[in-house]
């Protein structure tokens, strides 16, 4: 909107380069306010780095109840995480403050300096994606707080015309990007693979089939048959494609990694490494929410989508260390811990669309390895892969998005970690770069030729701590991005 006639109860002040931002309508009510407001922010030494705010009580000065004044750090460093940043952190405290009605003039300090629509889709993604809460599992909920009606005010009609359009496209996106965090966050019991299978069905604009069981067998995908064994819950194989209708630019394949839960298997995880493998099934989570966006989003690019979701668990018919199994592609693999079972899910599915389907780009994202964590902490996913290009396309559009991305060697010295005695390969390296060893295993069931990435995202796929724009728990890492990517195809 480009009315400044606006009421609410939270009134958002951009804060830019160590002041309030300069413009006849902050002016104005900066003077009917008496002035305090730049008084005050000098006595606390307010320095208005990105997302620290002030709240101030406007006493009835103005016809809010409340000024926010949100930093938004220096003009120089303005980018688009950053406005995220500042949404989000608006759009909290406005739910502190039980607001019903934010108007925010963040707008009218950036849009110069990026583009309105640019700005649109930034403030909302982080309005959105801040103030997502997980709470279908509690009997109390909060979510009466969440501000109801949320206004940005643009300096034009032109400019609100953009940044308008900018909104709609990040609300839509962060509504796929929650729609991922809420797949994580489901505890193991109420996600079977089943279940999995039945969200890709119901995901609209998308052609879905759904492989199962013995089907999975029968088919000859026995990496991910065994991995399932051990479950009362059988495993499913999932293809989904999106069809754009107009010209198509790239054709791309993308492959979740979708363990329900991670016990380890027979190679059994010690309790506290167990507490958060819900999220074992991240990857697939980051394609559903994924495919669901494209048919909103249209982009010129022809996606498949692949999930391989099985639950790895102990008990009488679980596979066991030592076992052999046959992948989709024909090879070999002992399963010397079962443990490693991610590499073993994936396999069937990359092996299936290399045989199947032909495209310009595969990536596969995955929570594959704990060393990815070692390596790179909880904020960086790690990539590997067989084209320069690729990744560096990933990495430009993990940049823009926030989601950061760091390249390990696909180091082929090390592919002789991974033979076998007694088959063509194993599922585990020696002690060192395990993410790197990951990587090589998977290697096996791609083409030579073939343009692949593969994303491990043990680490960022599970916030820690709350991070600005999510709170503890799933984040669907790699949503945003691997959108973006595709928008740049
Ligand atoms: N799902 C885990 C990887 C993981 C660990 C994700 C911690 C998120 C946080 C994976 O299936 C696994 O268990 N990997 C093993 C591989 C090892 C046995 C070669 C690991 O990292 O220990
Ligand atoms: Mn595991
Ligand atoms: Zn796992």
């Amino acid at each position: 909107r480009s009315s400044f006639r606006s009421q609410g109860d939270v009134l958002v002040l951009p804060f830019l380069d160590g002041k309030l931002f300069s413009h006849p309508e902050i002016n104005s009510i900066q003077k009917k306010m008496g002035n305090l407001l730049a008084k005050l922010l000098a006595k606390e030494e307010f320095k208005g780095e990105v997302g620290d705010a002030r709240q101030f009580s406007t006493q009835g000065k103005i016809v809010f109840d409340y000024v926010l004044v949100m930093g938004l750090g220096k003009a120089k460093d303005l980018s688009v995480e950053n406005l995220r940043k500042a949404a989000a952190k608006s759009a909290q405290a406005g739910e502190r403050l039980k607001a019903k009605k934010i108007v925010s003039l963040l707008p009218l300090a950036v849009e110069k300096k990026i583009g309105a629509d640019q700005v649109g889709q930034a403030l909302s993604e982080g309005t959105a994606l801040g103030l997502y809460r997980f709470e279908k599992y509690k009997s109390k909920k909060s979510q009466e707080a969440t501000p109801r009606e949320l206004s940005f005010i643009a300096a034009d009609a032109k400019t609100a015309k953009a940044l308008q359009a900018g909104l709609k496209r990040g609300a839509i996106i962060a509504g796929g990007v929650n729609y991922a965090r809420d797949l994580i966050n489901t505890p193991a019991r109420d996600k079977p693979p089943e279940f999995l299978g039945r969200e890709a069905q119901k995901t609209r604009g998308v052609r879905t089939r759904v492989f199962r069981h013995r089907q999975l067998q029968k088919m000859g995908m026995g990496a991910l048959y065994g991995v399932g064994m051990g479950s009362s819950e059988p495993p499913v194989f999932i293809e989904m494609h999106y069809k754009p209708k107009g010209r198509v630019k790239k054709r791309v394949a993308i492959v979740g990694k979708g363990i329900v839960f991670d016990s380890g298997g027979l190679s059994l995880k010690p309790p506290k490494s167990m507490e958060t493998m819900k999220d074992d099934m991240s990857g697939a989570a980051t394609v559903l929410g994924v495919m669901k966006l494209l048919p909103q989003l249209k982009p010129s690019v022809e996606v498949y989508g692949y999930v391989a979701s099985a639950e790895n668990m102990p008990d009488g018919g679980a596979q066991r260390p030592g076992d052999v199994v046959t992948a989709y592609n024909g090879k070999t693999i002992e399963v010397l811990n079962t443990d490693a079972e991610g590499r073993l899910a994936l396999a069937d599915a990359l092996s299936y669309l290399t045989k199947h389907r032909k495209v310009d780009y595969i990536i596969d994202i995955a929570t594959l390895t704990g060393a990815a964590l070692v390596a790179l902490g909880d904020l960086y996913t790690a990539a590997m892969g067989t084209d320069v290009e690729l990744i560096e396309k990933l990495k430009k559009s993990g940049e823009i998005c926030g989601e950061k991305i760091w390249e390990l060697p696909l180091a082929e010295e090390y592919a002789e970690e991974i033979k076998s005695q007694v088959a063509d390969i194993q599922n585990i390296g020696g002690p060192y770069a395990g993410t790197i060893n990951g990587a090589l295993f998977l290697k096996h069931f791609v083409d030579e030729k073939a343009k692949w990435a593969h994303l491990d995202i043990a680490g960022p796929s599970w916030a820690n701590k709350p991070l600005a724009y999510a709170p503890k728990g799933g984040t669907g890492i790699m949503v945003r991005t691997l959108l973006h990517f595709f928008s740049e195809l």
